[in-house]
């Protein structure tokens, strides 16, 4: 039986690890081809490490088990010239452009400075704009733009509260919000749909590490990620401590897929219960 997707091609960023790997994996299993970049080398405001070369070369390979062809390019999202490259290259290689997943982000916590805000800003906003910016001249009707946002650009107070590192992630992604609606708007007419995936906590590098631990349980000297379980639990109304990378993928492909043709400008909350009837009023909901 033909996949979903069969056909069509796939631009993730973030693609090494964690959600975009996941995306990458599960869209290819419904026969997209996919273009995956992620960032070379370190940034130094963040506290955990993020994804080496070997990640990518791992979803490499697990796309390529499933019979599906992916082309890969190091590129920082902050930088337009290396999306527009990666986009290029794919494009040359699949000759076209369906499916947009702008995935890649950082957070800063930890880092009591203004660079902490900025270059959170920088990936996690700017960083959307650039991709969609680097596909937009390739997309035709029928296309799909999925953003990632988080529960943070939603809920007043969550990490905003963490220094100005929390307070640029929550900026970032509450614009995130805004910009998904506002370019569904621009695309409609053009039949190009835009929509927004807002995960509580997930199971990846940016949570799973010893800088979380810490965050989470300053009151242990060695904290695990056993350990950090009840703090989260405790935020969840449904008692979920995090989502795991494979259930928003789920998501986003209902969005990339021609199931959801008429649905655009939505902001879909994967919140286990966390946000209920509580949402930022300048975030559209
Ligand atoms: N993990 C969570 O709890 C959570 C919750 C809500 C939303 N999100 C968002 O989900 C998205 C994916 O994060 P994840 O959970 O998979 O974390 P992750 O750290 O495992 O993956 C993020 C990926 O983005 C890459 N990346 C970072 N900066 C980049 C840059 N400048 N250019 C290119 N690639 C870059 C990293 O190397 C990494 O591979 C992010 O936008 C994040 O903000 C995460």
């Amino acid at each position: 039986m033909p996949g979903r997707l069969e056909g069509k091609v796939a631009f993730i960023t973030g693609a090494a690890r964690g959600q975009g790997r996941t995306h990458a994996v599960r869209l290819a299993r419904e026969g997209a081809d996919i273009i995956a970049v992620d960032l070379p080398e370190a940034i130094d405001t963040v506290p955990y490490p993020l994804a080496g070369k070997d990640d990518l070369e791992e979803t490499v390979r697990q796309v390529e088990a499933l019979g599906r062809r992916i082309v890969t390019r190091p590129a920082d999202v902050r930088v337009a010239a290396d999306l527009r490259a990666a986009v290029e290259a794919g494009v040359a290689e699949f000759g076209r452009l369906d499916i947009v997943v702008a995935n890649a982000g950082i957070l800063t916590m930890g880092s009591d400075t203004v660079k902490a805000f900025l270059d959170v800003v920088d990936v996690n906003l700017v960083g959307v704009f650039n991709t969609v910016a680097a596909a937009e001249p390739h997309l035709r009707a029928g296309a799909s733009i999925i953003l990632t946002g988080s529960t943070a650009a939603l809920l007043v107070g969550t990490v905003d509260r963490g220094g100005p590192g929390g307070l640029g992630y929550a900026h970032a992604k509450r614009h995130v919000a805004r910009l998904g609606h506002d370019l569904s708007r621009v695309f409609a007419s053009r039949r190009i749909r835009v929509n927004v995936v807002h995960p509580t906590n997930v199971h990846s590098g940016m949570m799973d590490n010893d800088f979380m631990y810490h965050a989470f349980r300053p009151d242990l000297d060695s904290p695990t990620s056993e350990d950090m379980m009840p703090a989260l639990v405790d935020k969840s109304p449904m008692g979920v401590p995090w989502l795991e990378p494979e259930e928003v993928s789920e998501a986003v492909l209902y969005f990339a897929c021609d199931e959801s043709r008429w649905v655009t400008g939505q902001q879909l909350k994967l919140d286990g219960g966390q946000l209920g009837p509580v949402t930022d009023p300048g975030v559209p909901a």
